[in-house]
């Protein structure tokens, strides 16, 4: 945006109970023409999704479970990168509420001490034509309990309180989550990604760490190295060579 700076997001925010997922209603109001600024956040969902057509178990009382609804004027391609925006602000926002450090791990998992503590999934709305709806559902563990995970994440994923930390009120957790999001997505509108993928960088937990990346061609492996002005993984693959991964998952070695 030139010469003016992006106006604050005015937040309208519905608290539901048990939905399938909160991104779906938000998807739904968005088809039906609601402005951006609108969020849902439930007590628990039966079909909450995660990343890479995964589940997002979502119990009462355990978990955060929000989407937000936005309408970025930015051109298609820089849409993507409202995923690492939205990292970038949930980490700095419970990193605030919680008294600790929040790391990142590409593209946006949400992590204490190399866990997962949360996740974030982007779903573009088709609007006929125009410039696709953005979606972004955040989910954080609060209190999930020992044995609440899928055995398979189990050893990688734990919650604030299973970390020991300090758990605001939720609404007070929310609204300090959805202040630094405006911020964040205000900077991403005034000034690009390049603000934003620099305090990604800072955020995240394994710079220069060894790990893989399984692609549908096969696998890419080396160490990270940061992310490119369009939110790709840069991965190190030694004697000098920077490859960009645009979707994947990291395994660490
Ligand atoms: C991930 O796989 O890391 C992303 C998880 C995103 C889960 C949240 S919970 C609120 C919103 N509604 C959903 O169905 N998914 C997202």
């Amino acid at each position: 945006m030139a010469g003016t700076s992006a106006p604050s997001l005015a937040w309208r925010l519905e608290k539901t109970g048990h939905v399938d997922s909160t991104s779906d209603l938000v998807g739904l109001r968005a088809r039906e023409g609601a402005p951006e600024g609108l969020v849902i956040w439930a007590e628990s969902q039966k079909k909450g999704r995660g990343r890479l057509g995964r589940s997002w178990i979502s119990p009462p009382g355990c978990g955060l479970y929000f989407s937000v609804l936005l309408r970025p004027p930015v051109p298609g391609e820089q849409l993507a990168s409202l995923s690492l925006v939205t990292a970038v602000a949930m980490a700095e926002g419970l990193s605030g509420a919680c008294g600790m450090e929040i790391g990142l791990k590409w593209p946006n998992d949400l992590r204490i001490e190399g866990k997962k503590v949360g996740g974030i999934l982007l779903d573009f709305v088709p609007e006929g034509g125009k410039q696709p709806a953005v979606v972004a559902g955040i989910g954080i563990n609060l209190r999930t309990p020992l044995g609440g995970f899928p055995p398979k994440f189990a050893k990688q994923t734990t919650s604030l309180e299973g970390a020991g930390r300090r758990l605001p009120e939720e609404s007070e957790l929310i609204g300090g989550l959805l202040e630094r999001f405006d911020q964040w997505y205000r900077t991403f509108l005034d000034s690009g990604f390049e603000p934003v993928r620099q305090r990604w960088e800072a955020l995240c937990d394994g710079i220069g760490s060894q790990v893989s990346v399984p692609l549908a061609g096969g696998t890419a492996a080396g160490k990270v190295a940061g992310i490119d002005a369009a939110g790709r993984l840069l991965l190190d693959t030694g004697g000098g060579k920077l490859l960009s991964v645009d979707a994947g998952e990291i395994i660490e070695s």
